[in-house]
């Protein structure tokens, strides 16, 4: 017979429960991807003994608004968009920072905050963008173009952040470039995000000459400009939001065009009865607990990295991290990155304020 304790009492176990099914109860974007009490009860366990880990080992846990459910309203610190988690790591105090995305995210929350132990709970979790140019790749179109501004995508690794002149993300590319000296910019590694921002500067009367790379995510590449329109016809007064890294084509088809961080902010402060949400299903999930009053038609897709994350994975990268899941870099390397994400903090409450 065991003589081992169990950690948490049934009572706890009920409360979290609770807690855990009146967050997710309205999820239901895709098929399969539901919680009900049942999953609550089997997920408990984990998400109390995550949060108990996080008291002591002070870490936080940073969730992108694509990763599960679970993870952003069970164990998560804070929840968004690129740009807003940059911050957060940025303005950390914590000891350890928990980083549940993808790779990128993670390094680029190394880069900001040094002195904490960084992990990520699956070092798989890439990015079609970011692993889509070199450090090397780069610095030989830069020999092509010297004379460009040379504006990075924070969807790229850190050698890529190293040999850039400014960081963007979708919340703040088009101001930034806008804002540029250089009227030739090189712009890594989204070529669909560069396509999106050569039409936008043409429609502000902003003369500039993009030159991109080759890379495109493969959740937003997809999206079809004929389905949006088959949609609009099917439900109307349907509103369609898309991210920046979708086509121009679909882009040019949308209502709204935005980071996600802007894109939940779009669906709160607009009144339609539908929305058609062109990006992954995490942003769905996340505004179907924020606006249950909201209707949603489907049409997300899911990021094969992003849901590499789990709880288990994050309890194991609390408890005792493998040395895949720790996020190491170069520190000659880490300051030259660093250049150009404090630029783009520089440069974005300027524009905004
Ligand atoms: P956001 O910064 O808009 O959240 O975008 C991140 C991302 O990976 C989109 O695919
Ligand atoms: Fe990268 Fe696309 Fe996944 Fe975002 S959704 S992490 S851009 S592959």
């Amino acid at each position: 017979m065991s003589t081992e304790q169990p950690l948490f009492s049934p009572p706890q176990l009920d409360t979290e429960a609770e807690r855990l099914f009146r967050a997710l109860l309205h999820v239901d974007c895709e098929p399969g991807r539901t919680w009900n009490y049942e999953d609550c009860r089997r997920i408990a366990p984990l998400t109390l003994e995550i949060n108990r880990l996080k008291k002591e080992k002070d870490a936080v846990i940073l969730t992108h608004s694509y990763v599960e459910p679970e993870i952003i309203y069970g164990v998560g610190d804070f929840k968004g968009d690129s740009y807003f988690l940059s911050l957060q790591a940025r303005e950390s105090k914590a000891k350890v920072i928990v980083f549940a995305g993808v790779v990128f995210m993670g390094e680029t929350a190394k880069i900001l905050s040094p002195g904490a132990t960084v992990v990520v709970p699956d070092r798989g979790s890439g990015c079609s963008l970011a692993d889509s140019l070199t450090g090397d790749q780069l610095r030989t179109l830069k020999a092509a173009y010297p004379d460009a501004a040379v504006v990075c995508y924070i969807n790229s690794t850190a050698d890529v952040k190293a040999e850039s002149d400014v960081c963007v993300t979708s919340g703040n590319v088009y101001d930034i470039v806008a804002a540029l000296p250089q009227r030739r910019i090189l712009f890594v590694p989204d070529r669909l995000m560069g396509e999106n921002l050569r039409t936008e500067l043409q429609r502000r009367g902003v003369d500039k000459e993009i030159i991109t790379s080759d890379g495109t995510c493969i959740v937003h590449d997809v999206f079809d400009a004929a389905a949006v329109i088959e949609a609009r016809a099917r439900f109307p007064g349907l509103k369609v939001v898309a991210h920046p890294e979708c086509t121009p084509a679909v882009a040019a088809a949308a209502d709204f065009v935005g980071s996600t961080g802007a894109m939940m902010k779009y669906v709160k402060n607009t009144v339609a009865p539908y929305f058609l949400m062109l990006t992954e299903c995490g942003l769905v999930g996340r505004l179907q607990v924020e606006t249950p009053e909201k209707h949603f038609i489907g049409g997300c897709r899911l990021c094969p990295y992003m849901k590499l994350n789990s709880l288990e994975k994050i309890r194991d990268a609390l408890a005792a991290p493998r040395p895949d899941q720790i996020i190491t870099l170069d520190e000659n390397l880490r300051r030259r990155a660093q250049r150009s994400i404090d630029r783009m903090f520089e440069l974005t409450p300027a524009i905004k304020g």
